[in-house]
């Protein structure tokens, strides 16, 4: 199939994709508020964008997903369910967990997952209900819950915006021999950005490392017989890897799960794996003022989902002169949004 048409049937199967996660979260909101009582209200007081401006955004940004299938830069990605029976499977899997999801989001309680086993010897701020989530980070039943969940809530863009950050890759990689260079992806969660990686760089060797083996599990499930991807139990704030050791690092979703301090000490630890010369490239939430308008959806995410370092990330400050990363020796290059994300592209000093 030639790019052009590629990236036609991308943005077919995109378009479709948007409607129908757009309708799953309707549905799904609607029946929280049974569930929810109160734990659905939110206070805002910045602008939030409309509906209509919302679906045109989300739809533009698929557009440019397209873009990118058809110019070449990476071919069409798996998404989370390569069939319609386990698409099927997992929708089900988030209806039937949303009662006590809600209930959970409903009374506020955040500590289920540290009388968890899987939560023993694990850093205290890891170890909480994030997003309310059932099990965690820690249960395989979390890990197959995650993606489904985690699409509904960006009606279904979240997979496009990480792929925002695979074009400055591509031109980092243009020229090399991909086999003599190496990739971690920082808390890799589930896998997903991994595969769209692994699919746009065939014969990149890459780590995925991530705190929880529950969902490095998952990630092996997903990406299994991709001969290039290995995968590492670690804790980002001390890598288990040679200084110097790495040519590209991504991290994806991490930082606003983080305190402040562990921000900084893994952004340390990324610098210190990273080869000099090397690329970082980082994807999270935008931050106060990256995008006009949106501030008020950053507002209501930590009250709808428990993000306790939320607000600390949303006012931190990463990718300017005396962001995190230029302290950390990683001098950021460019950053850009895409949707309800920020991608920050950094290069360490040669
Ligand atoms: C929001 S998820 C993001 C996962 C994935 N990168 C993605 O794009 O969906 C956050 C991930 O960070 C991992 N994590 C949180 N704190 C960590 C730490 N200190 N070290 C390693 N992984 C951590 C969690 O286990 C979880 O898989």
């Amino acid at each position: 199939m030639s790019n052009r048409i590629e990236g036609f049937a991308h943005l077919a199967g995109q378009t479709l994709r948007t409607v129908s996660f757009t309708a799953l979260a309707r549905y799904i909101s609607r029946n929280a508020a049974r569930y929810d009582g109160d734990g659905t209200r939110v206070e805002i007081t910045k602008p939030v964008p409309g509906t209509l401006t919302l679906f045109q955004n989300v739809l533009k940004l698929q557009a440019k997903d397209a873009r990118n299938v058809r110019d070449g830069l990476y071919p069409i990605p798996i998404e989370e369910s390569t069939s319609f029976v386990s698409r099927i499977q997992s929708v089900r899997r988030m209806l039937e967990d949303q009662a006590q999801l809600s209930e959970r989001r409903a009374e506020k309680r955040s500590a289920d997952a540290a009388t968890l086993p899987e939560a023993a010897g694990m850093p205290d701020y890891y170890v909480q209900n994030f997003h309310y989530q059932t099990g965690g980070w820690l249960t395989e039943e979390s890990a197959k819950l995650y993606d489904i969940q985690v699409e509904t809530l960006f009606l279904g863009a979240a997979g496009a915006m990480r792929r925002q950050a695979i074009p400055p890759i591509a031109e980092f990689v243009r020229g090399r021999d991909q086999r003599q260079l190496r990739l971690l992806d920082v808390a890799c969660g589930s896998g997903r950005f991994l595969a769209d990686l692994a699919q746009a760089f065939p014969a990149l060797p890459m780590v995925g490392s991530d705190l929880s083996q529950a969902y490095l599990d998952e990630a092996a499930r997903f990406l299994h017989g991709r001969r290039n991807v290995t995968f590492q139990q670690a804790n980002a704030e001390a890598l288990p890897f040679e200084s110097a050791s790495f040519d590209i690092v991504t991290c994806v979703y991490l930082y606003h799960e983080l305190p402040n301090e562990v921000r900084r000490r893994v952004t340390s630890e990324i610098a210190r794996v990273l080869k000099p010369g090397g690329l970082f490239a980082f994807v999270d939430s935008l931050q106060w003022d990256d995008v006009e308008g949106y501030g008020g959806l950053l507002e209501a995410f930590p009250q709808r989902y428990h993000e306790p370092y939320y607000l600390d990330y949303l006012g931190d400050t990463l990718d300017g002169p005396d962001g995190i990363f230029a302290k950390s020796g990683l001098q950021p290059s460019s950053s850009f949004p895409a949707l309800a994300s920020k991608i920050v592209i950094c290069r360490k000093a040669a």
